[in-house]
């Protein structure tokens, strides 16, 4: 079994890009993200934290504007409509979730397609569908991103993502297809959800369920890429897969934390520093 090691890859790839933006500089550019966190979820607080300890790691100028819970939903396009017209900002990232009383489509819709490294635009999301040009969601990036590195080749392999969010499960979905892969989707109404699993040459799961995969439910020799993220009482952060008794029937698995996570914000920059490249017309 093969640890798929996202903390090291990640700052592999946080290097080439500090020397990127070193080389931007140089042309007096420097890229900018300017991420939108609403209300006090601490979750979302330190997502957002990470990000932009990352922006500052690599050169990459960001500002955080943090709104209250109660902010209306016209104050926030307003202040998304600024951000499409501010020449410093390249990516503008509004953390999700949203409070209840904001729509969600109407505030991603309002993103200035060219700016949302997020890529949860629609504009963007029919592209990726499409296999064309634009930007892809961070972490289903990340997840191929970190495959291709460890060298493992997609095409005609048996996928099978558990969890269908817009924002992992059905975008990494379409990217597996995009490399050929044959992908199964499965999610909380799937039947006999273990006669899929047991199929998957490459398991990815994304629910936020702790434990939800056992050794029973992996194929003996499959690639396990765990995307959840749960933090226990203790304060211990774990994922969805059961990874002490998973992990020695894996060829290759993703450890929670220092798996997906990492790969997620060197996604982000990379985005971020892509639509600076299209801002300068390089
Ligand atoms: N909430 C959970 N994951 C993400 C993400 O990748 N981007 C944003 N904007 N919000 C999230």
């Amino acid at each position: 079994m093969q640890i798929l090691d996202g903390k090291s890859l990640a700052l592999k790839i946080e290097e080439t890009l500090k020397e990127e933006v070193q080389l931007l500089n140089k042309k007096q550019i420097t890229p900018g993200l300017a991420v939108i966190l609403v209300g006090d979820d601490p979750a979302s607080q330190s997502y957002v934290n990470m990000k932009a300890k990352a922006c500052k790691r690599t050169g990459i100028y960001s500002t955080t504007h943090e709104m209250p819970k109660s902010i209306t939903q016209d104050s926030l396009l307003q202040t998304i409509n600024m951000l499409n017209q501010n020449p410093n900002i390249d990516g503008i990232l509004v953390q999700l979730p949203l409070p209840q009383h904001i729509n969600t489509t109407t505030i991603l819709e309002a993103i200035a397609p060219h700016k949302d490294v997020d890529g949860f635009h629609p504009f963007n999301v029919g592209r990726i569908s499409a296999n064309l040009e634009g930007f892809t969601p961070a972490t289903p990036m990340g997840v191929i991103t970190l495959l291709q590195a460890y060298d493992i080749n997609l095409k005609g392999k048996n996928v099978v993502i558990v969890g269908t969010s817009n924002i992992v499960g059905k975008p990494l979905g379409a990217l597996f297809l995009n490399h050929k892969s044959t992908i199964t989707l499965c999610h909380i109404y799937t039947n006999n959800l273990i006669e899929h699993t047991k199929n998957a040459d490459i398991l990815c799961v994304a629910v936020g369920k702790p434990n939800l995969i056992t050794k029973e439910m992996v194929k003996e020799g499959a690639i396990v890429v765990d995307i959840g993220i749960n933090r226990l009482e203790n304060g211990k952060i774990i994922g969805d897969v059961d990874f002490n008794n998973v992990a020695p029937i894996c060829s290759f698995i993703t450890p929670v934390p220092g798996g997906v996570g990492p790969m997620t914000i060197a996604s982000l920059l990379q985005n971020t520093i892509k639509a600076t490249k299209i801002r300068a017309n390089l």
